[in-house]
C-alpha cells in the first residue's frame, strides 16, 4: 500500500507542533517530508464535497474549495461556522483529531488537538473527600476543562497544507455571527428540554451561557436570529494574530479564570495554555479484503477498533457465499465486542502509559483473538497480545477500565480539487461541555474521558488522570484505501462511546453489503460492547435486527433516538458519493470538476 506513514517527521521535536509559545504568532514547524519523486499522477476527475453537521458550514467550505482551497483550508472553515451554529457539539474551546490525506505522496497525517490535563492534575483530579465523584458533578465542574487543541490544530494544519490565506478561512463565520444566524431545530430543541436543562448548568442565572442562551430565563427559539458578537471578535483576534489570540492575553485569562473561578475548580494555569501543543502522529492502519483502513491512533480508539473489527469480522465470517445481511449481523457483533474490550482495556495516551497499538491490529493477533468468541450473553474479555505475539503477557499490566463516556461532538468530510482529503472529528465532549461560555465559545467537558477512578483491584487503570495527558476519545475518523493506494472512502461520526460502532457500520455497509453512504448511515445502528448490545429499533429493520441477534442468544437493548451524526463520502468511478446522517442537520454537497481549459482557436488573420 502506498499511503504508508512515510517517516513524515525526522526530528521527535517536530512531532509536537506548538500552538504557540510566544506572544506573537508563530508558524509551527513545517514537517519535513520525504522526497517523493517526480509522480505522474493523473487530474483528479471527481470534483469536491464537503459532508459535515450544518448546510451553512458546508456552504463556507464548499466555497473555500471553489476558490482552489485544500481540504485542510475547508475544514477550517467549516468548523468555525459550527462553533457558532451547532454549538452544543464542538468549538473553539474543545479539541479535535484532523485526518489528512495528501494525494500526491499518497500519505496520511493525523493532527492530534486532543483537549490535554492541566499540568497541575494528578490521577486524583476526580477524587473528592476521599470518594470518586460521580459522572455528572464531575462532567459540569471545572475539573473537566481540557486545555483545547482546536485552534492550535487549525494553525498547525494550515502551516503545512493551507493555500488558502490564512484570515479568510474565518470570514464566513464572523460574517455570520455578527449578522445572525438562525438557530436550527437541534439547537433549538437541545435548549428547551428540561431534562438537559435540569442536568447541565447552562442557564445558571447571571453566567454569559445563561444570557446568550436563555435571554429572559426562556430558551432561545428555533427559527430565531441570535447574534454572536464575542465569538465574532475572538475569531476575527484568531484572524489577525493566530493562536496567540487564543493561547496568551487577556482571552487567556478569561478562559483561566472560568476554570479555577468555578465553584468545582480546576486547576488550568496560562502556562497550561500556552504550552498547548498539537502532537502529529502517523494514522494506524490494517486491511480488510482488498482494502486499508486508516484512522486516529491513541489517545483515541479509531485506529485500533477500525481495523480490528473489520479484520475480524474478515476472520469470523470467513467466505461464505452471497450476501446476507442477517447472517452476517451476528458476526460484526463478534468483532465489535472483541475489539471494545481490547480497547477499553489499553488504550490510552501513549506519551503516557504503554499502548500496544500495532499489537492489537497485528494479522497474527487477530487471527488468535478472533477464535475468542464467546457465550453471547457475557461480555467478552480484553485478549492479550502480548502473550499472543511472544512479547510477554501484558494483560494484567492494567485494572480493568472504568471510564464512562457521555452528545457534543461533530465529524466534518472533506474531498478537494485535487483528491486531498481531511475526516476531522470535533468534540466539547457533552451537550454543550462544560456548559460555561467565554467570549462567545464553550468551554469542553474532556477531562471525564479519562476513568474517574484510577485505580481497579489494586492495578492502575491506563486511562487514569494525570498532567499533561491527553484522555481517551472514541472519536474515529477514517480513512479507505484501495490495494493501489486510491481514496475510496472518508468517514467519521459523533457519537460518544458508540462512535466506534456507528462507523465501523459504514464500513460494513459500503465495502462488504455494497451500500451507497447513504443507505449505509440509514442502516439501524449496532453498538456490542460489554454484556448487551444496542439495537436501534426505532430505524427500518431495527426490530427484524433485533429480534435476530436475540434468536443468537445475545442480550439486545432496543435503543431509540440514536445520536449518529455520520458524515461519509465515497469514490465512486463515476463521482463523489454522499451522505449525511438524517438523525442530525447535515448535508452532503459536491462541486462539479472545474471546465477543462479550452484552447482557443488561433484568431483568423486579416489577409
Ligand atoms: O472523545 C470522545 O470520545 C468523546 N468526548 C466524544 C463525545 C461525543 O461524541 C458525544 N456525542 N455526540
Amino acid at each position: 500500500m502506498s499511503m504508508i506513514w512515510r517517516n513524515l517527521v525526522g526530528s521527535a521535536a517536530l512531532l509536537a507542533l506548538a500552538a504557540c509559545n510566544q506572544s506573537t504568532p508563530t508558524p509551527a514547524p513545517e514537517p519535513v517530508l520525504d522526497a517523493q519523486p517526480e509522480l505522474d499522477i493523473p487530474a483528479w476527475p471527481h470534483g469536491a464535497m464537503v459532508a459535515a453537521a450544518d448546510p451553512r458550514a458546508v456552504q463556507a467550505g464548499l466555497d473555500v474549495l471553489a476558490e482552489g482551497g485544500h481540504a485542510v483550508d475547508a475544514a477550517i472553515a467549516v468548523h468555525a461556522v459550527l462553533g457558532l451554529v451547532e454549538p452544543q457539539s464542538s468549538g473553539l474551546g474543545g479539541g479535535a483529531f484532523m485526518l489528512v490525506y495528501l494525494r500526491e505522496s499518497g500519505e496520511t497525517l493525523v493532527y492530534d488537538g486532543r483537549e490535554t490535563a492541566p499540568a497541575a492534575a494528578t490521577s486524583e483530579l476526580f477524587i473528592k473527600d476521599g470518594e470518586v465523584m460521580g459522572f455528572l458533578p464531575a462532567w459540569q465542574s471545572g475539573r473537566a476543562v481540557g486545555v483545547p487543541g482546536a485552534v492550535a490544530l487549525y494553525k498547525a494544519a494550515h502551516d503545512v497544507h493551507g493555500s488558502s490565506e490564512w484570515a479568510r478561512l474565518f470570514a464566513p463565520a464572523i460574517e455570520l455571527a455578527n449578522e445572525g444566524f438562525e438557530v436550527s431545530p437541534r439547537l433549538g430543541g437541545y435548549l428547551a428540554n428540561e431534562r438537559l436543562r435540569s442536568v447541565m448548568r447552562l442557564d445558571e442565572p447571571g453566567s454569559a451561557a445563561a444570557a446568550y442562551f436563555y435571554p429572559g430565563d426562556s430558551p432561545v427559539a428555533i427559527g430565531t436570529k441570535l447574534q454572536n458578537p464575542a465569538y465574532a471578535e475572538a475569531l476575527s483576534e484568531v484572524a489577525a494574530l493566530g493562536p496567540p489570540a487564543f493561547y496568551t492575553g487577556p482571552r487567556a485569562q478569561r478562559i483561566v479564570a472560568a476554570v479555577t473561578e468555578d465553584a468545582e475548580p480546576g486547576a488550568m494555569t496560562l502556562d497550561d495554555l500556552r504550552d498547548y501543543t498539537v502532537e502529529l502522529r502517523p494514522p494506524l492502519c490494517g486491511d480488510y479484503r482488498n482494502y486499508t483502513i486508516c484512522s486516529a491512533p491513541p489517545p483515541s480508539s479509531g485506529g485500533v477498533t477500525q481495523p480490528a473489527i473489520m479484520g475480524l469480522y474478515e476472520r469470523i465470517k470467513g467466505v461464505p457465499a452471497g450476501l446476507n445481511q442477517l447472517r452476517d449481523l451476528g458476526h460484526w457483533v463478534n468483532a465489535q465486542r472483541l475489539a471494545y474490550a481490547d480497547r477499553d482495556h489499553y488504550v490510552a495516551d501513549p506519551d503516557f502509559v504503554p499502548v500496544p497499538a500495532a499489537d492489537l491490529i497485528n494479522p497474527d493477533y487477530l487471527d488468535a483473538r478472533f477464535q475468542d468468541v464467546g457465550d453471547p450473553a457475557r461480555a467478552e474479555p480484553p485478549g492479550d497480545p502480548g502473550a499472543v505475539l511472544a512479547r510477554g503477557p501484558m494483560i494484567d499490566l492494567w485494572g480493568r477500565d472504568t471510564t464512562e463516556e457521555g452528545g457534543g461532538t461533530t465529524h466534518i468530510s472533506i474531498v478537494d480539487l485535487e483528491g486531498n482529503a481531511v475526516s476531522m472529528t470535533a468534540t466539547v465532549e457533552s451537550p454543550f461541555g462544560n456548559s460555561v461560555l467565554v467570549d462567545g465559545f464553550l468551554l469542553n467537558n474532556e477531562l471525564t474521558d479519562f476513568a474517574r477512578d484510577p485505580m481497579k483491584n489494586g492495578l492502575p487503570v491506563a486511562n487514569a488522570p494525570a498532567g499533561g495527558k491527553r484522555p481517551r476519545s472514541s472519536m474515529s475518523p477514517s480513512f479507505v484505501f484501495a490495494s493501489d493506494g486510491e481514496l475510496v472512502m472518508v468517514t467519521g461520526s459523533p457519537g460518544g462511546n458508540s462512535i466506534i460502532a456507528y462507523v465501523s457500520k459504514t464500513l460494513i455497509g459500503v465495502l462488504d453489503w455494497q451500500m451507497s453512504a447513504q443507505e449505509a448511515i440509514d442502516l439501524p445502528n449496532v453498538i456490542a460492547r460489554g454484556e448487551t448490545v444496542g439495537v436501534e429499533t426505532s430505524a427500518p429493520d431495527g426490530e427484524i435486527w433485533a429480534e435476530h441477534l436475540r434468536s443468537e442468544g445475545y442480550q439486545v437493548t432496543e435503543r431509540a433516538g440514536e445520536n449518529s451524526g455520520l458524515n461519509v463520502i465515497v469514490v465512486r468511478e463515476d463521482g463523489l458519493e454522499g451522505g449525511s446522517d438524517r438523525r442530525r442537520e447535515g448535508v452532503a454537497l459536491a462541486l462539479a470538476p472545474p471546465e477543462p481549459e479550452r484552447e482557443l482557436p488561433a484568431p483568423e488573420s486579416d489577409n
